[in-house]
């Protein structure tokens, strides 16, 4: 797709792999408007924030509302927001549980279901969902967190039959451990340089979006050449 001058929505972009996601599209030229709790510090004539949860239904109605209002139809969506709870399945807290399917699951639903319309409108538009390799393997102490996952690759394995048709791509990309903020809570696991740069991550995104029309991207698996260094 051509990218210059189309609207991206971006989910989760205070940190991480959001952030960096933000800065490679605005860097390509597309107008980014940033779904999050809480904002980052760009400041760049295309960048637009609207506070989300994207565990919220009506908020996700709300912040699509607004975006359309003000910048118009969205051409991309990335389906970034997401966290992770370590803990035993017997252990697991019953919201903790919960919260991650509502975030992972639910609000990339919410996205989707609010955004899509507007691309098959336009029959043009690209998803692409932030799964893991979590969302292919089992993980000891994540099987929520993996249980989420599992279910943002089947969704994605499935919407893309359904939108292929109307000339949307829907991209799965797996990522293994990034340095980023997500393993601030975890015991199992610190952030360290082995781990992948949330960088790369976003230059694949933008990769997977820079295709011909009729090239698509379906999935990305991607892992730290030497992750013990
Ligand atoms: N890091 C890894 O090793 C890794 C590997 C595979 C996949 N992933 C996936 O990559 C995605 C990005 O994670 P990251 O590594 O960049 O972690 P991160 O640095 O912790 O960033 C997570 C982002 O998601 C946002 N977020 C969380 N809950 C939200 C909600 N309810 N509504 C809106 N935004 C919300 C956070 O916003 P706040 O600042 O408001 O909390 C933050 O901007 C996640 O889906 C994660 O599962 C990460």
């Amino acid at each position: 797709m051509e990218l210059n001058g189309k609207l991206a929505i971006v989910t989760g972009v205070s940190k991480g792999i959001g952030l960096e996601t933000v800065k490679v599209l605005l860097d390509a030229g597309m107008v980014v408007a940033g779904w999050g709790r809480t904002d980052n510090s760009i400041d760049h004539e295309n960048y637009h924030f609207f506070k989300t949860d994207v565990a919220d239904w009506d908020n996700v109605q709300a912040s699509f509302k607004a975006t359309k209002d003000k910048l118009g139809k969205a051409s991309v969506l990335i389906n970034n927001a997401g966290f992770g709870v370590q803990g035993l399945i017997h252990e697991m807290d019953v919201e903790d549980w919960k919260s991650m399917f509502d975030v992972n699951v639910h609000g990339l639903f919410y996205c989707i279901k609010v955004a899509a319309p507007d691309m098959i409108d336009m029959e043009e538009g690209h998803i692409v969902n932030i799964s893991s390799i979590a969302g292919t393997n089992g993980v000891k102490t994540m099987s929520g967190y993996v249980g989420t996952k599992h279910a943002v690759t089947g969704i994605g394995h499935s919407i893309f039959l359904e939108l292929r048709d109307h000339g949307i791509k829907v991209t799965t990309i797996y990522p293994g451990s990034t340095n980023t903020n997500f393993f601030d809570d975890m015991e199992f696991a610190t952030a360290n340089p082995n781990m992948m740069r949330p960088q790369d991550i976003a230059q694949t995104i933008l990769g997977s979006l820079q295709t011909h029309p009729n090239y698509h991207v379906v999935d990305v698996e991607v892992r730290p050449l030497k992750p013990k260094g």
